[in-house]
């Protein structure tokens, strides 16, 4: 089967980015000129996904404006003969129709996805988190269609992390699948366990905010009991899903950049305007006069 929706969830409170994110979306925060989660639906659509489903709570609004139509500011840059920045308007509006499904208490990542239950319907979809936003050659998600298309089994993307910061993610218990065509990224999982000690890890194989999952994960989601901080857990979900059929996590080609956290958004925001052409290098000049 083909993975063709792809689901953001985008309900969370986004608290460390308080008190930026009273009244504005943590998803929304650019990334230099680019809202966070853009450059995640890009992502979807560059790995064939032609369905998105956002799942947005209170508070939310400015996600759908944003992937929305917005005939004044066209008209406005039509009238002035701003035709890049008009391009650059009609492209995200243009770029596919987008579902929108509420939850209506930030209840947890797992109760998130259990929201789009619906919409998804019984086929495999794609989860990604905006806050994570990847780059590299060829698009994450791509990458890990490749191995369902293979396995037909849910796909948990990992990020190879050494020592003592592996705690703070959670971990699979798994080994590599070593024949193959993966050449060692796909993973068996057996266990799943949530920021270890960095002496008990059982692997260095943390999980990131990108998923493949087969509908079954809501039969599973359902089952759930609530976890930590009394809510739905997916990863708690996935162990469930574990018992009945196998799960294997994907070691991606490509950077993460966690832009849910402060020291994570202004790196990428570093890292992102020195990639540009129009920026680029004024800021690596500027940068080089700070005395660090
Ligand atoms: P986070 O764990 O980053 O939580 O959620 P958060 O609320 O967004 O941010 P902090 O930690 O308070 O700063 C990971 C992803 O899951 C979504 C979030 O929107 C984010 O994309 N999420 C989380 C939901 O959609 N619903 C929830 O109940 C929880």
């Amino acid at each position: 089967m083909r993975v063709r929706k792809a689901v953001f969830p985008a309900a969370g409170l986004g608290t460390r980015f308080l008190p930026a994110t009273k009244a504005m979306p943590k998803e929304m925060l650019p990334l230099v000129d680019k809202p966070i989660i853009q450059y995640g639906v890009e992502e979807a659509l560059a790995a064939g996904c032609d369905q998105i489903i956002i799942v947005t709570g209170r508070g939310k609004t400015a996600i759908e404006d944003h992937f929305d139509q917005s005939y004044e500011l066209e008209q406005l840059l039509e009238e002035k003969g701003k035709t890049e920045l008009l391009t650059i308007v009609r492209q995200i509006s243009d770029m596919i129709h987008v579902a929108y499904v509420r939850q209506k208490q930030a209840m947890g990542l797992g109760h998130a996805v259990l929201m789009a239950r619906e919409l998804v319907g019984d086929e495999p979809f794609a989860v990604l988190l905006a806050d994570d936003v990847i780059s590299g050659p060829v698009p994450c998600l791509k990458q890990r269609i490749k191995a369902f298309e293979a396995t037909q089994s849910s796909i948990i993307a990992t990020q190879q992390v050494d020592g003592p910061a592996i705690s703070a993610y959670g971990v699979i218990d798994g080994s590599p699948v070593r024949s193959g065509k993966f050449n060692g990224r796909l993973h068996n999982i057996k266990n799943l366990v949530e920021k270890p000690k960095w002496e008990e890890a059982p692997s260095n194989q943390a999980i990131i905010g990108r998923y493949i999952l087969t509908p079954e994960i809501f039969k599973a989601l359902d089952r759930t009991p609530l976890g930590a901080g009394g809510e739905l857990q997916l990863t708690d979900g996935l162990r469930l899903l574990l018992k009945k059929e196998k799960v294997y996590g994907y070691n991606f080609e490509g950077v993460r950049h966690d832009t849910g956290d402060k020291l994570g958004f202004l790196k990428a925001t570093v890292e992102f305007a020195l990639q540009r052409k129009d920026l680029g290098s004024g800021l690596r000049d500027y940068l080089k006069t700070l005395k660090l």
